[in-house]
């Protein structure tokens, strides 16, 4: 018999925003307008596509482990030295090699009770030990909380910001006063996935503007230059550190069409501002529309919304509603919050669409 490790017997598969695609044939699930996924409404960077189809020849020979063109194109777009870069598949690869460079079996990463699944998945299959510290009534962090649950066994605290599912942001000053009393032998893991998005409020703090020894800064391609499907991600930190975590990572990630797609997506800024817009307005569309029925809801600033219903059953008749008019929404039980849905926001057409179905549902639960 083949001996199952107890971390891995007790281990749950990861269960993504798009259960409904799962259960539903693709072309079934393309009729739907999925809100559950924070992807970009307005497909990929077409600098990216147009990139992945000149280089499709190439795929028969393997891709550099050091991604040299890629890591120079971020180093190049964000002003940072290359060797203090490194990419992976997807931010959430790279969340599994910063926990797997820096920490062993059984020690602590310190992180909120409801925050990205991924840092949980990553920290479950490799055997950490999760100190969930819980957020506050109006879901913020409490990061006064965060630092009390430093232990001496603690090697990495792992902070989301704007936070997911919640959309609620740290700001500059708490997250500066938060660092200053962060033990320098403790390392702050700050997933930026949403800066696109959350970087146009002035009290945001940009990871990139600080020089800590104790400090790795994530980024995702997948959410505002839309490649969540060819999976790139990239951090930034002290030179020392991405040494180690080279020496974790799977030597061929990204892939050679994803490296391609996001060199060319970096460079493709009317993308990008037309995605920023797009959600600048349609997510205002989104919050004002809940205010106004009276639905409590967090003041997401990346590029969704978390709604607060009055229980986990009105929760669930929301979302399956929404489902029967054509909306996927994201319910948040797997997160903790079972009363609680994520939306995010979609192109013009479908937020107003989404607004009038959503009137309908809240009427049906009255
Ligand atoms: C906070 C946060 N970090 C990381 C990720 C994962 O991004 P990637 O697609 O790069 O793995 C997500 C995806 O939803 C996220 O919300």
């Amino acid at each position: 018999m083949i001996h199952i490790p107890d971390h891995i017997r007790v281990l749950k598969p990861y269960k993504s925003g798009n259960q409904v695609g799962k259960q539903i044939s693709r072309e079934a699930f393309k009729q739907l307008v999925n809100l559950a996924s924070n992807e970009n409404p307005l497909g990929a960077s077409p600098l990216a596509i147009e990139a992945i189809k000149n280089s499709v020849e190439e795929i028969s020979v393997y891709p550099n482990p050091s991604a040299p063109d890629l890591v120079n194109a971020i180093a190049k777009h964000f002003n940072k030295p290359p060797e203090c870069i490194i990419t992976g598949s997807g931010s959430d690869s790279i969340i599994a090699d910063v926990f797997k460079a820096f920490t062993v079996e059984g020690q602590d990463i310190v992180m909120a009770d409801a925050t990205f699944i991924g840092a949980f998945v990553n920290a479950n299959k490799l055997n950490r030990n999760i100190v969930k510290v819980p957020l506050k009534k109006d879901y913020s962090y409490d990061l006064k909380a965060m630092l009390k649950a430093i232990g001496r066994s603690t090697r990495i605290v792992y902070l989301a910001n704007p936070n997911n599912p919640t959309g609620v942001m740290a700001t500059k000053s708490e997250f500066e006063e938060f660092m200053k009393e962060v033990p320098s032998d403790v390392l702050v893991v700050l997933d930026e996935a949403y800066y696109a998005y959350s970087g146009e409020y002035d009290d945001c703090p940009n990871g990139l503007d600080y020089e800590c020894n104790n400090l790795i800064v994530l980024r995702t391609m997948s959410k505002s230059y839309g490649l969540a499907g060819i999976r790139v991600g990239f951090a930034f930190g002290p030179k020392e550190l991405i040494d180690y975590m080279y020496r974790v990572k799977l030597p061929f990630e990204p892939n050679i069409l994803a490296q391609k797609a996001a060199v060319a997506a970096l460079d493709d800024s009317e993308f990008i501002v037309k995605t920023i817009d797009t959600n600048k307005r349609n997510l205002t569309k989104l919050k004002v529309f809940f205010s106004k029925v009276g639905i409590k809801h967090t003041d997401g600033k990346a590029n969704f919304t978390m709604i607060e219903l009055k229980d986990g059953d009105t929760a669930n008749k929301f979302a399956a509603e929404s489902l029967e008019q054509g909306f996927v929404v994201r319910p948040l039980g797997m997160f903790g919050l079972p009363n609680c849905i994520r939306i995010n926001s979609g192109t013009d057409e479908q937020t107003d669409r989404a607004i009038k179905v959503f009137e309908n549902v809240i009427a049906k639960l009255k």
